[in-house]
């Protein structure tokens, strides 16, 4: 059976990112894989020390609720990283996070622990799909070096209203899809 993880980079617990995430989660589901979602809001994630450890060994020398995340990532055959547009960029808790995956590139800036495929979700106010393509290609390119290799990347734009994404049966549907796809 294939597994799944997805991370939610919004504080919104029923937002946007939630809603899309939530939706290639059932996608994925009903291709028949095992999912688990973690809530990065929820997380203690302390921000990367730059002890460089992890340049010598596989692991990062912190202890707190990434030690979850690498392992569920490791276990993994596909991921899912959504987050909210904030000042053009990832939300300051999805930082964090994207930091603290440096351990899975080695020394080399080579995947220590293999590649999968990813999706990558985001949210944003400015109603301009393309607007932060820029950002996105940006993040997708240092996702590939730790060994998440995006096939997909779904946008929800004008979306300030919460509800605003789950509202949008097209954009709903491209999610589920590509749950089932990133799964198969
Ligand atoms: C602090 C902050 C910064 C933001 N910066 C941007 C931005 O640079 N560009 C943009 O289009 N929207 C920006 N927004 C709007 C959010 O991206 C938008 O409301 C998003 O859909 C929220 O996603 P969520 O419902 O998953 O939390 C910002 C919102 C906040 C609170």
């Amino acid at each position: 059976m294939k597994k799944l993880v997805a991370f939610i980079g919004s504080p919104r617990k029923d937002g946007n990112t939630a809603a899309l995430v939530g939706e290639i989660v059932r996608g994925a589901q009903a291709a028949g894989a095992q999912t688990a979602v973690f809530d990065l809001y929820a997380m203690n994630i302390a921000p990367c020390q730059s002890c460089f450890t992890c340049r010598q060994e596989p692991a990062c020398s912190q202890q707190d609720d990434m030690a979850a995340a690498y392992q569920s990532i490791k276990d993994a055959d596909a991921v899912v990283i959504g987050s909210p547009v904030y000042m053009h960029q990832v939300t300051g808790q999805t930082k964090t996070f994207l930091d603290r995956l440096f351990p899975l590139m080695d020394a080399g800036f080579q995947p220590r622990f293999g590649t999968r495929k990813a999706i990558a979700v985001y949210s944003q106010g400015n109603p301009d799909p393309q607007a932060f393509a820029a950002a996105f290609a940006d993040n997708a390119a240092i996702l590939k070096i730790m060994g998440l290799d995006v096939a997909a990347t779904l946008v929800a734009a004008g979306a300030n209203d919460p509800r605003a994404a789950a509202g949008d049966k097209n954009l709903m549907a491209q999610a589920f899809a590509a749950g089932q796809s990133l799964v198969q």
